[in-house]
């Protein structure tokens, strides 16, 4: 078969239906100066991973993104109105994601709905399917202690599903999953993103991963956290998983993005 995937270097970053503009971001940390003049734009429908070192800011942009982190300068429009906190328009999984302890997993996945006012029977009806579409049928009146890390992600996962937002933030949502729940899962993904037509921002440390779920990698470097360059992966996705993770097209565009980030390994 002729390589569906040949990467290409984006050329422009401005995108007609951007949901999400970012622009010209800074962030201090007191004399630390964790991001510079960051300017990106996000589509509905589509799937951007946010790649680099440790340190490089992803979370920092995340959290900024979510409202949840001030900038020292720019700013942040969310389908053009500028973003001053946190809003329903925007669900978010984090590193340091934490769950309710006291509360089960069914509790859990609806309290963003419940927050909302939503009815009982309905936040139920919906945090079912979701906690279905992440594989935890079975476990809903179990509590978080009872599960294990991965299993939290997920719970964490189908919440961020549940509240309906344009804007799904995934700070390294499968950074606990062993690696074959972890490819399932990466598929899970694509379909979801395919199916609900939201704009996602994920992060994640694996090149391999984050070639096989992106429409589009921003690949930041460190200190200040800058964007050093975007790379649209062009995958065809028609074509079966064990295809495309053995097409050489795929693995080339993995061998560049290390390329461009060994520089970085310690
Ligand atoms: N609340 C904070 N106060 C001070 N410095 C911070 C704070 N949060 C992050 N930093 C610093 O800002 C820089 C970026 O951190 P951030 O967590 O955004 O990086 P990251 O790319 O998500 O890293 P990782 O891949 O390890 O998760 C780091 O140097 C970090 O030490
Ligand atoms: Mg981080």
């Amino acid at each position: 078969m002729a390589s569906p995937m040949t990467a290409r270097v984006a050329e422009t970053t401005s995108k007609p239906d951007a949901i999400v503009e970012v622009r010209d971001i800074c962030k201090r940390y007191g004399d630390l100066e964790a991001l510079r003049n960051i300017n990106l734009e996000f589509e509905r429908g589509k799937l951007t991973t946010l790649l680099g070192p440790s340190g490089c800011g992803k979370t920092t942009l995340l959290k900024i993104i979510a409202g949840l982190v001030p900038s020292t300068s720019g700013e942040i429009r969310i389908n053009g109105k500028v973003v001053t906190g946190p809003g329903p328009e925007r669900a978010f999984v984090f590193q340091d994601f934490a769950l309710m302890p006291w509360a089960t997993v069914l509790r859990n996945v609806a309290f963003g709905l419940e927050l909302k006012g939503v009815s009982q029977a309905e936040r139920h009806r919906v945090a079912k399917h979701y906690i279905g579409e992440v594989g935890l049928n079975g476990f809903e009146e179990k509590y978080p202690h009872e599960l294990s890390g991965g299993m939290r992600q997920r719970v964490g996962i189908a919440r961020a599903f549940s509240v309906n937002a344009d804007v799904l933030l995934l700070d390294e949502p499968f950074s606990a999953v062993d690696e074959q729940n972890r490819r399932k899962f990466q598929e899970d993904l694509l379909q979801l993103v395919e199916k609900e037509r939201k704009t996602f921002l994920f992060v994640t440390h694996s090149i391999e991963e984050a070639v096989y779920v992106s429409d589009r990698i921003v690949l930041l470097s460190p200190r200040p956290g800058r964007v050093s360059q975007i790379i649209e992966p062009n995958i065809d996705r028609s074509a079966a998983p064990d295809v495309i993770r053995r097409d050489k097209g795929y693995l080339d565009v993995v061998e560049e993005i290390w390329q461009g980030l060994r520089q970085y390994a310690e």
